[in-house]
């Protein structure tokens, strides 16, 4: 078991990984003297192989516990999922003491944390992400949000968690094709600030690909401290934290035309990174070589980056709807692996060009 602080001033918290964490949750969690219940946001394809493991962990440390379950993934993301959770919280007479906890993948946590920091204006809640998306990336930091049909998580709020408890055995059972998304944020993070984490995973996928325990403990340690660091030097997204959206700005838009219900957030983000990397050698900021060198990494890591995109003017509206735009489309680029910088003035005409030598369609 490893723990990894996220040094926000006044809201610090520890996220904790390794094997068996959830059944241990009373030893992991701070304390929450005024809570009598725990309300545990589920994402019901788990909930029965998961949440009795929590619960038990949960009520060692003095809690009842609530059980209420949402949809599978990004579906659970909508403004009637969440009003459905309010009202069952006010109709169970929540008070702000009670804590809110998130188990499932990166959309549950998104959608429970939203829930948590605006019912009464906010309740304490915890993450326990059973996913490797959200174990590496989407349970910590403390972004939290719901999708509209206009573009993926256009409302929400910033609300750190008290504690993110990462337990790894859920990797083990995740099905492939979730693993597989999850290890395109993980790719992120070796492409825009772990070099080192880089260079394990192109010389060698293969203990990752067989989800070794040891090598999934040392993978969410890594991308989280990775994480832990950009979020406590800009918590809110306005400068250092803007370079984890690698991949996003396409990845987004991607999602929002397939409205939700096609590629996963991993696969859409890892066909963005290689977008990112075209318009980076396109614009001569990166030496020729990076988008091939993107392509072939996520493909050892079982990531499609070849598939076919959606026309390039309707890619170019749905960028207009990223929560991100500032007059021009903001993306994030890479001078070279490990240096990414944050540009916003991309003109249509190069993102057009970009997605028709990615395929697309004028
Ligand atoms: N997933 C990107 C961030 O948390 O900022």
């Amino acid at each position: 078991m490893v723990r990894v602080t996220v040094p926000i001033p006044g809201r610090s918290y520890d996220v904790v990984v390794g094997a068996g964490v959830l059944g241990e949750a009373a030893l992991h969690l701070p304390g929450f003297p005024k809570a009598e219940r725990a309300f545990v946001v589920a994402d019901q394809g788990i909930v029965d192989r998961w949440f009795g493991t929590l619960a038990t962990g949960l009520t060692a440390a003095g809690l009842d516990v609530v059980l209420l379950t949402v949809p599978s993934g990004e579906m659970a993301k909508t403004l009637q999922v969440y009003g459905t959770l309010l009202h069952q919280l006010a109709i169970q007479e929540a008070h702000r003491d009670d804590v809110i906890v998130a188990l499932g993948g990166g959309s549950t946590g998104d959608l429970a944390g939203f829930v948590a920091s605006t019912y009464m204006r906010g309740l304490p809640f915890v993450q326990a992400p059973t996913t490797l998306l959200a174990q590496v990336d989407a349970a910590v930091g403390g972004k939290t949000a719901v999708n509209l049909p206009e573009g993926k998580n256009l409302v929400g709020t910033f609300a750190q968690p008290r504690a993110v408890l990462a337990d790894t055995e859920p990797l083990a059972s995740l099905d492939e094709r979730d693993f597989r998304s999850g290890l395109a944020e993980v790719a992120k993070y070796a492409l825009t600030l772990d070099a080192e984490l880089l260079d394990t995973l192109e010389s060698d996928p293969a203990p990752v690909l067989a989800r070794d325990p040891a090598v999934l403990e040392s993978l969410v340690f890594r991308c989280v401290t990775a994480k832990a660091g950009t979020v406590a030097a800009d918590e809110l997204d306005t400068g250092g934290r803007l370079v984890l959206n690698y991949g996003h700005t396409l990845g987004h838009a991607l999602e929002r035309l397939e409205a939700f219900a096609g590629r996963t957030h991993g696969e859409a983000v890892a066909i963005g990174m290689v977008f990112a990397a075209r318009l980076a050698e396109r614009r001569g900021m990166a030496a020729a070589g990076l988008a091939a060198r993107t392509g072939r990494l996520l493909a050892s890591l079982g990531l499609e980056v070849h598939s076919a995109l959606p026309p390039a003017d309707e890619v170019l509206s749905a960028f207009r709807m990223d929560k991100k735009f500032h007059g021009g489309v903001r993306f994030v680029l890479l001078r070279a692996v490990g240096e990414p910088v944050v540009v916003d003035d991309v003109s249509d005409d190069e993102l057009r060009a970009a997605m028709l030598e990615m395929g697309a369609s004028a």
